[in-house]
């Protein structure tokens, strides 16, 4: 059986995510030949088509090869679903049924909720009752497969809500809780680099490491997502998923392998064990401007953290963490900063240690900062960088994020895929981070933050690499 023939469901075909990601990482599957025979049918509440759905798709590909799109539209159709009446989804079943049949598809099925999380629960049950996903084993053939985006759920109470439901009816092996960070070329690479390099392993603990910072800014706004954006914020947008994530590949022990179970278990170990010292929240000027943003929003677009990890390898390790829209510059990036070495010199010392920098966009590049003296007659000491790029290495065209998470959910292979108890610990670690209370401070578009970061970076030491 062809493990690449598959139907894929999916729930919230009218969306952003769909269009913009889910369908054109689609078409790259097509177009790569990476699914031999496959459909795709939509399911949305909205009375929408295929061919309105496909409108809004084709603006988000670039250089169309109009064949390939109208092979994937050919194969797709949609279908009006009330995600909270039952009766509709034995209609979407018999409509799958039908769409498998027509194109002799082996009933192989991926379906994907890009909803919002509060529908995870009444989804999941009803493509159970109804038949559409059936709880498979391993090596069940038909397999049936169920991915959850995020954020998945808005605190730990309701993920751990959705979690029970998921469970009563599907296995962990079936499920996918996408992080689309976990599935990037040089995040995936974080763990490798560290356990694989003798030059990283001995000095990766609190005798050698003096901080870690993780940033992940944007240069732009919430689009049109504000229905979204103002019910969840920085905070569970970004630090709750993506960013937590970084602080676990970058704190784990070391696992007994490489490879999907053993890094989760490495990686929930370690957000059990962070601790929030401290954080602060802002807001964009002009926020509650945006389309359907509340007039009086106090949901934050920039968020900091100061972090602990309570584990004997990072005692004493501060983690900073800083994200926010309308930041000066578009980066995701994490600073491993070392300690200082006693100087020998006479004159001169470094003024900084050295740092591993990892940076996972725009760039993907990792590169490590070093001392070395200034050429000629002098001894002044002045940084210089050793810099791995991934892209002039292996070449630019590397997969886009929603391309890897639905050939890895077709692979079966579940390292990309946030478990349920990870995802549980770091709802706790936010939900300390809401239950500070904490006030929101405007700040100017295209400027660090807000004014009160610098009292904030004053008060803990924090000095940002740039
Ligand atoms: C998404 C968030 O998960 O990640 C967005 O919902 C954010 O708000 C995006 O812009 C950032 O992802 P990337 O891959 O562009 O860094």
């Amino acid at each position: 059986m062809n493990l690449n023939e598959c139907t894929f469901i999916i729930f919230g075909a009218s969306g952003h995510l769909a269009s913009s990601k889910l369908f054109p990482a689609l078409y790259v599957l097509v177009k790569e030949k990476k699914i031999s025979n496959f459909a795709v049918v939509g399911a949305a509440w909205g009375d929408v088509t295929i061919d309105e759905i496909f409108q809004s798709v084709a603006t988000h590909i670039a250089d169309i090869d109009e064949a390939v799109l109208s092979q994937l539209k050919s194969r797709s159709s949609y279908v009006r679903v009330d995600f909270t009446h039952t009766i509709d989804f034995d209609r979407l079943y018999a409509h799958v049924q039908t769409v498998e049949s027509d194109y002799n598809l082996a009933g192989n099925r991926i379906v994907y909720c890009a909803t919002a999380s509060e529908y995870f629960s009444p989804i999941t049950e009803y493509c159970a009752k109804s038949g559409l996903v059936q709880k498979t084993s391993p090596s069940t053939n038909p397999w049936h497969r169920i991915v959850y985006e995020k954020p998945f759920g808005k605190d730990l109470a309701s993920a751990h809500a959705i979690n029970t439901c998921i469970a009563s009816h599907f296995q962990e092996h079936q499920i996918y809780r996408v992080d689309h960070y976990l599935t990037k070329e040089v995040v995936g690479n974080i763990a490798l680099i560290r356990f694989t390099n003798c030059v990283f392993e001995p000095l990766w603990n609190n005798r050698y490491i003096d901080s870690v910072q993780i940033v992940v800014s944007e240069d732009a706004g919430i689009g049109g997502r504000g229905g979204y954006y103002d019910k969840y914020g920085a905070l569970k947008d970004m630090v709750q998923n993506h960013m937590l994530e970084l602080v676990a590949l970058i704190g784990m022990e070391t696992p007994e392998h490489l490879s999907g179970e053993y890094i989760r278990n490495e990686r929930v170990t370690i957000i059990k064990q962070i601790q929030v010292v401290d954080a602060m929240l802002g807001q964009y000027e002009g926020y509650t401007d945006e389309q359907d943003v509340a007039t009086h929003s106090h949901t934050e677009t920039f968020a900091q953290a100061y972090l602990r990890v309570n584990n004997r390898r990072w005692n004493g390790v501060p983690f900073y963490l800083k994200t926010g829209k309308y930041l000066k510059k578009k980066e995701a990036v994490i600073h491993v900063k070392f300690k200082q070495v006693d100087c020998l010199l006479s004159k001169n010392c470094p003024s900084d240690s050295n740092y591993l920098t990892i940076q996972i966009g725009p760039k993907a590049t990792f590169s490590l900062s070093l001392n070395a003296k200034k050429p000629g007659e002098t001894d002044e000491v002045i940084p210089v960088s050793m810099d791995f790029c991934h892209s002039c290495t292996f070449g630019a065209v590397t997969p886009e994020a929603y391309e890897v998470v639905l050939q890895e959910v077709l692979r079966g292979e579940q390292s990309i895929s946030v478990r349920f108890d990870e995802i549980e610990a770091a709802w706790t670690v936010v939900d300390q981070i809401a239950e500070m209370h904490l006030p929101v401070y405007a700040y100017k578009k295209n400027s660090d933050g807000p004014q009160e970061s610098v009292e904030f970076d004053k008060k803990h030491g924090i000095r940002w690499r740039s």
